[in-house]
């Protein structure tokens, strides 16, 4: 049995925040936030939406795109390190704003690789047949994280959500091979106080070298190479970053997913957001070989080869 993504979902807050606007609040310049980061703009959710509510919206739209009932879904992991509350989880929240009643429910904390570890764990259940749909949401507001008057950090993140339904696919289809990881030494690199807090200078170091070997991992594990990926859609948390993955598959620029510039960093939910974008823009077809990869705090990583469609 395969699990694969069988319907897709994203929310983006319509405030948008320009780095003219951030010129504004801190002691930087639109050159430097777009030539060390890629980043012109992103989305802020305001004081009425929170994580949840954005999650909602995502997986409202996941769930009507798979053509199935909320009853359907067997299990709610939600990848955020932004909830409303530390308990109940933002997965509790959804199940019962959604009506999933049989569903069981949980919040993933990987930080920007959530969605990743949301993806695999959900696999499992699906592939050893005890669950027939999953309902993974990578969603967050960092907005209400983030330290306005640090221009190390607020110039870099965002608000947003994605979601996906994982089903059961046909064999060729599907998640082909995973990696997961994660390194408590570098803990200190990039967490939450107050706010954010982040060494980018280790982080960036940290993320070019995992990602491009977590995509050659995956690879290897499907017994695949370079020339078999169609598509790359990594973490979108800097350009440079995102470009240093797509050189070590040595792909083509309009092969690899850019979303970064219109919404910055949203953490977990950076990978459902871009595929949704991705599919909408006809990039991504039936049987392409695609790798998704992410990164963030704690440290974690991880990635997976997935062969698009049902
Ligand atoms: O999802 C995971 C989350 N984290 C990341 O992905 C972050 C990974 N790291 C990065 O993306 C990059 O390290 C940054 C974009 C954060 C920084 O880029 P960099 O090329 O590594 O710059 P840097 O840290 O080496 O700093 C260069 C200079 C510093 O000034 P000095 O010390 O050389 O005088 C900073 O103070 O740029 C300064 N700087 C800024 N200047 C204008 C830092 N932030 C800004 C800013 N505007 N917003």
């Amino acid at each position: 049995m395969k699990a694969g993504i069988v319907g897709i979902g994203r929310y983006l807050p319509e405030k948008i925040l320009t780095n003219a606007d951030l010129e504004k609040m801190v002691d930087t310049s639109d050159e430097w936030i777009r030539t060390r980061t890629g980043i012109e703009e992103r989305r802020i959710a305001g004081d009425d939406i929170d994580t949840s509510d954005m999650g909602y919206e995502a997986a409202k739209k996941a769930i009507e795109d798979a053509g199935i009932s909320p009853e359907d879904i067997d299990l709610i992991l939600v990848a955020t390190v932004t909830p409303d509350q530390p308990f109940p989880s933002v997965a509790c929240m959804l199940q019962e704003r959604l009506g999933a009643k049989k569903a069981a429910a949980m919040d993933v904390s990987a930080a920007c690789a959530g969605f990743m570890y949301g993806i695999v764990t959900g696999k499992q259940f699906i592939e050893s047949g005890v669950y027939k749909h999953v309902l993974v949401v990578g969603v967050e507001k960092l907005s209400k994280v983030t330290n306005w008057e640090d221009r190390n950090t607020a110039v870099l993140f965002g608000d947003g959500a994605g979601a996906v339904i994982l089903g059961q696919v046909s064999e060729n289809r599907g998640i082909l091979s995973f990696e997961l990881g994660a390194d408590g030494t570098g803990a200190k690199h990039l967490y939450q106080d107050e706010y954010i807090i982040m060494n980018g200078r280790e982080v960036f170091k940290f993320a070019v070298r995992q990602m491009g070997e977590s995509c050659i991992n995956v690879l290897e594990k499907a017994g695949l190479t370079k020339e078999d990926v169609d598509f790359l859609i990594p973490h979108q948390a800097n350009i440079r970053i995102m470009e240093a993955s797509r050189q070590r598959l040595e792909l083509p620029v309009e092969k690899m997913s850019k979303t970064v510039h219109k919404y910055g960093n949203t953490s977990a939910a950076s990978i459902p957001i871009s595929i949704v974008e991705e599919l909408e823009a006809g990039k991504i077809k039936d049987d392409d070989l695609i790798v998704m990869v992410g990164f963030g705090g704690g440290l974690t990583w991880g990635a997976i080869a997935i062969r698009w469609g049902k």
